[in-house]
């Protein structure tokens, strides 16, 4: 099996606020011996707080056939085979036997839509939710904001160390998407704003514009909801920071971003989504 696969399925089970978050969504939205369907089983944590929230059966979904190797491992080292049912392939494809009263996934990338749940989900539902069935997530927003770095992350090239200068290294990063876990919350110098192809950052505070980072926040269920921003201790998401070359901006400036969606072969790497920037100056520009 990919060790690296093994690893990240690891770091999303040892994530408490994720597994929190998950749980008390799914205490919420399972009634006891409700058919439940897991969209992207993984190591099927999904599954097994369902079954504790009293799902009657669980049929969990998983596209990779390693991974649904060891779910289905999973299922008979708990004698789980009365309560689960293992579907391995694509979900979008999947037709359950019976209609699910819930569809639960977590598929949200660094960016939120890099593993293409909404779409994933809405052809799933499509075919395999009753009506009036539940999903959770409920929703899924990605933000952009222009933002300021302390000398923590990328500023750090600015602050020189021990009184010597290393500002060249800018010069040497290349112009691409970066994954940062912020150890302290930087200075956001826009509104969050929802990702589309064409966007403005309006800024409202003064400061030095050092990138524009990206996050997702999904709305799990009524009061419970998941971002990767701020970053938080055992956060398995990095937030998606495109870094830019550092110009002082003053409020009535804005950021004018166009969205670069990669091509679908690699859309799941969210290195690979790419802004064009540029800047205006002062109100009405
Ligand atoms: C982020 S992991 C989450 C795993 C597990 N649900 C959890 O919460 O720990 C997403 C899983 O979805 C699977 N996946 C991605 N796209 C899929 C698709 N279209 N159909 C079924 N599974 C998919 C991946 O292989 C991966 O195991």
């Amino acid at each position: 099996m990919d060790q690296r696969l093994l690893l990240m399925h690891q770091a999303m089970l040892a994530d408490r606020p994720r597994m929190r978050a998950y749980d008390r969504a799914l205490a919420q939205t399972v009634e006891p011996g409700a058919v439940v369907a897991d969209v992207g089983a993984g190591t099927l944590a999904l599954t097994l707080l369902a079954l504790e929230h009293g799902a009657g059966h669980v049929y969990a979904v998983e596209a990779d056939p390693e991974t649904a190797a060891l779910a289905e491992r999973i299922v008979a080292d708990n004698d789980l085979k009365e309560k689960v049912t293992l579907l391995q392939g694509d979900a979008r494809l999947a037709k359950l036997p019976r209609k699910a009263d819930v569809v639960v996934s977590e598929m949200m990338g660094n960016l939120g839509p890099e593993e293409d749940m909404s779409r994933v989900l809405e052809a799933f539902a499509r075919k395999n939710l009753r009506p009036g069935g539940k999903i959770v997530p409920r929703g899924l927003t990605t933000t952009l904001a222009a933002l300021e770095f302390d000398d923590e992350g990328w500023g750090i090239w600015n602050s020189g160390f021990h009184g010597y200068r290393l500002d060249a290294v800018r010069e040497f990063a290349e112009q691409r998407a970066q994954l940062h876990f912020f150890q302290r919350e930087p200075r956001l110098l826009s509104e969050a704003v929802p990702i589309a192809d064409e966007l403005r950052l309006d800024i409202v505070r003064p400061g030095e514009l050092h990138a524009v980072l990206g996050c997702f926040t999904a709305d799990l269920a009524e009061g419970v909801s998941l971002s990767n921003f701020p970053s938080y201790p055992g956060c398995n998401w990095a937030v998606w920071i495109w870094p830019l070359r550092y110009s002082p901006v003053a409020a009535g400036d804005a950021i004018r971003v166009r969205v670069r969606r990669p091509e679908r072969a690699h859309a799941r790497l969210a290195t690979e989504w790419w802004l064009d920037c540029a800047i205006s100056r002062g109100k009405g520009e």
